[in-house]
């Protein structure tokens, strides 16, 4: 099958599964877009239950562009009161001004113009766009990135550019152009009631035998969202010389982990050496000489961040320490 029989099979099996299962939403009675606005953005940060009752208050005090402009703020925040993340209520105020002041009170009609206005992302713009104009603009919000990446099996990391891009080239060719409003929804309520962050509804999910990430057996993995770099492995060897009185120290000055903190000479290999090879190293002759005596060493493994140390001591005694340290 390819990949146009494929996505066109996906998008007619989310759309079905919607016309059957899909929620009753008041957002979804409309085609205004200043609702749709207003729905989006109490929903960004809200679950549907708790942000129902907000949605209502908030269209039934201000059912406009204008009456929400010409509101004073504090009666918009109290509005809000409960449900956090208040810059969004600020967000909603000001460019409700800024499309009376701007506008003439029209809410603009296309993608490009909406994303300019303050509070309003990629995401809410094609909601907007979708749901009042029916452009063909597709949404990508947590649900679609999870749907998306269990369909065609992608561990892309969602949240880094590659993520980003690939995700937002595959949701545009799966979006319905005739009826991109029913088909961002669909894909948005597939998501959120059957391919479920956990325990996604795989035995009885129309979509399953199509499902790449079904077939490998491994829909609970994805989408990948943290960036893992592979740590890297670097072997200090540290030579700990001293003398009767004293133990030799040095900064350490290059651009790198613990700069300017003090340490006992090192020696970094890219890979483990016997110690035997290390004390030929002409670096080592030259500050211990050859006739110094080692003792037991200690290795020790200092995980950070992005590195893994792997660290050996070598004691050393040296007759007169002042006489090496004069590098
Ligand atoms: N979450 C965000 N927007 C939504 C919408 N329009 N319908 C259902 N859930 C949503």
């Amino acid at each position: 099958m390819n990949s146009y029989s494929t996505n066109s099979i996906l998008r007619k099996g989310l759309i079905d599964w919607y016309k059957e299962y899909k929620r009753d939403l008041p957002w979804r009675h409309t085609i205004n877009p200043y609702q749709i606005w207003i729905s989006e953005i109490i929903l960004q940060q809200t679950r549907i239950d708790q942000g129902l009752s907000y949605y209502e208050r908030f269209i039934s005090d201000f059912p406009d562009v204008a009456s929400l402009a010409a509101a004073p703020l504090e009666k918009v925040l109290k509005d809000w009161q409960g449900l956090g993340y208040y810059s969004r209520a600020r967000n909603l105020h000001e460019t409700a001004k800024r499309i009376v002041s701007d506008f003439g009170g029209q809410f603009p009609d296309n993608y490009e113009q909406l994303l300019k206005l303050k509070g309003i992302g990629t995401y809410t713009a094609a909601a907007i766009a979708s749901f009042a104009y029916k452009q063909p603009h597709a949404v990508l919000d947590g649900n679609v990135f999870r749907v998306l990446s269990r369909l065609f099996l992608i561990d892309t990391p969602i949240y880094s550019t590659k993520g980003k891009k690939e995700f937002a080239a595959l949701a545009e060719t799966l979006l319905d152009p005739d009826q991109p409003d029913t088909y961002n929804q669909a894909i948005m309520d597939f998501g959120a009631l059957q391919c479920t962050p956990s325990n996604p509804g795989c035995e009885n999910c129309p979509l399953s035998a199509l499902c790449l990430a079904y077939k490998a057996g491994c829909t609970t993995d994805l989408p990948v969202r943290k960036i893992t770099l592979p740590k890297q492995d670097r072997y200090f060897y540290y030579l700990v010389c001293h003398d009767s009185q004293q133990t030799w120290l040095k900064e350490r000055t290059a651009k790198d982990i613990w700069q300017h903190l003090w340490e006992f000479p090192l020696v970094e290999t890219e890979q483990e050496i016997a110690i035997d090879e290390l004390l030929g190293k002409a670096e080592v002759v030259d500050w211990i000489g050859q006739s110094s005596t080692v003792h037991t060493i200690a290795r020790f493994r200092h995980v950070l961040s992005h590195q893994i140390i792997h660290a050996t001591f070598i004691p050393v005694s040296v007759t007169n320490i002042t006489g090496l340290s004069g590098d």
